[in-house]
């Protein structure tokens, strides 16, 4: 007595107007199909088929490896789809097939989990997953009869206006027991308005066979699937308070909750703070103690305990811990700071290591480099790193002491403890404890402002 299911997902899901399939747009950093995917593995289904058409191969790639896929060429209607899916599960007359859509991600574990137990209480050929929707309007209204037992499903388009007066709906979510549902699936005709084969036929079909149907109602706020950019939005806002009310539980503190973008992947320690306008994606892990934000940008980054973080764009960058970063610094793949190093105002780091305690304070440019211990870089120091053809590296050793205005034309070395005098164009190599001063000296011209003043007379005497 498994459970198994099916996921229909091969419509493009024209409202959206876009060339990207429906279930591949993303709502807190997962493409929706993932979302449905990730909660049948939570309610212990054992075997899922995903039924894929509409730019098959993009949703593929997206889908993990044990999934079954299965491809329906023509979208011929829901029960064409789920015809297509359930022949690609290994089912037995007595297991349960969980069929939904790809475009509800907002649909929990527990709910599954609820529905599955509801079917199996009920003794019931099928059970709908329904809501009772504010707005009814284009969902399959769900009919009861005289019992207050499910007879059948009426699309809208096929609707009565008494049907239409109906406000429970079908969620497109259902539990059905395999041998049922195999003697009607092949049964569905097109007569409609849409011309197609319906899925929601087969409540009909099963209750004119003397069969029962179930029903269990869950909040709109599960059961409403994604159509338009609007919908997506809404489910996205909703994705994040659950993951955001999930690590305040954790010990996260948030100065403004609704201003926190947090991505499904990412880890905070205990301790985190998060001030508003922070965006953390991908598989970004942060240390506790650490403060993020505000106007924030972090992607697929390790960042320590007890570090600062404001104002900045973090990508791909190991950050270890007592590290200051920001306000206004952008970091880019490869950077890595040791532990409390700064990298401070309008400084651009790119595939650079930055030793423990050395500091980047201001207006700099720091790519393809290595920075030792307890350096320090000058305020707008650039670190000329491309010849037009290659990218060179400039290698900064410990306790070196970078002045103010520096290009560091690479490739060149900075030995341990040498100095660079401010202003300098430094495309030699300095020696460790040795000072590289290169610009010219300071002349001075006597004088000067009175011969001005006088060359400025002799043109026009007034
Ligand atoms: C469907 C239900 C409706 C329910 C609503 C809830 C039917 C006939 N109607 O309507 O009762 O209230 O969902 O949102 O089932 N799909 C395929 N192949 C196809 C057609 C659709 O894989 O040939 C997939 C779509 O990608 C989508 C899902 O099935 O994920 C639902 O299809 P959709 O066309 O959105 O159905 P609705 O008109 O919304
Ligand atoms: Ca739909």
């Amino acid at each position: 007595m498994g459970v198994k299911a099916v996921i229909l997902a091969a419509g493009k899901g024209t409202r959206m107007k876009s060339e990207i399939p429906k279930v591949l747009h993303e709502a807190a950093g997962r493409p929706l199909i993932s979302w449905m995917l990730e909660t049948l593995v939570k309610a212990a289904v054992e075997q899922t088929a995903v039924v894929v058409g509409y730019r098959a191969d993009d949703v593929i790639a997206r889908l993990p490896e044990d999934v079954v896929v299965v491809r329906q060429d023509e979208q011929l209607g829901t029960g064409h789809a789920a015809a297509v899916g359930v022949a690609g599960l290994e089912l037995d007359d007595d297991d349960i097939v969980l069929v939904l859509p790809g475009d509800m991600p907002l649909i929990t574990p527990e709910t599954v989990s609820d529905l599955i137990d509801t079917h199996r209480a009920a003794g019931a050929a099928a059970t709908l997953l329904t809501v009772h929707a504010p707005d009814p309007h284009g969902y399959g209204r769900v009919v009861r009869d005289h019992d207050g037992m499910v007879d059948a499903i009426v699309e809208h388009g096929d609707a009565t206006p008494e049907q239409l007066a109906i406000d429970e709906v079908n969620t497109s979510v259902y539990a059905f027991s395999a041998a049922s549902l195999g003697v009607v699936l092949d049964r569905i005709e097109p007569h409609n308005v849409q011309g197609e084969y319906y899925l929601t036929d087969v409540i009909a079909l099963l209750t004119g066979a003397g069969e029962r149907v179930a029903a269990m109602a869950t909040q709109p706020a599960e059961g409403t699937g994604v159509n338009s950019h609007d919908q997506l939005a809404e489910a996205a806002a909703a994705l994040r308070r659950r993951i955001n009310r999930r690590w305040m539980t954790e010990g996260v503190a948030m100065i403004d909750p609704d201003r926190v973008y947090l991505d499904a992947g990412v880890e905070l320690a205990p301790g985190v703070t998060i001030h508003p306008d922070t965006h953390v994606t991908g598989s970004s892990v942060i240390g506790s103690g650490t403060a993020l934000g505000p106007s924030t940008f972090i992607e697929d980054s390790n960042i320590g305990s007890d570090c600062r973080i404001w104002y900045s764009v973090l990508r791909s960058v190991e950050i270890a811990s007592g590290v200051t970063v920001g306000p206004y610094a952008s970091l880019r793949p490869g950077t890595r700071l040791a532990e409390g190093a700064k990298a401070g105002t309008f400084v651009e780091i790119k595939a650079t290591e930055v030793g423990p305690g050395s500091k980047v304070p201001h207006l700099s440019y720091i790519g393809d480099a290595s920075i030792g211990e307890g350096a320090n870089i000058g305020a707008g120091t650039i670190t000329a790193n491309y010849d037009g053809y290659e990218k060179h590296r400039t290698i900064i050793g410990d306790r070196v002491k970078i002045g103010c205005d520096n290009v560091l034309v690479a490739p060149v070395e900075l030995g341990d403890d040498a100095w660079t005098a401010a202003g300098s164009v430094i495309s030699r190599d300095v020696s460790p404890g040795a000072l590289g001063v290169a610009r010219s000296h300071q002349k001075e011209i006597e004088g000067y402002a009175e011969r001005r003043r006088n060359r400025a007379k002799e043109k026009d005497p007034q």
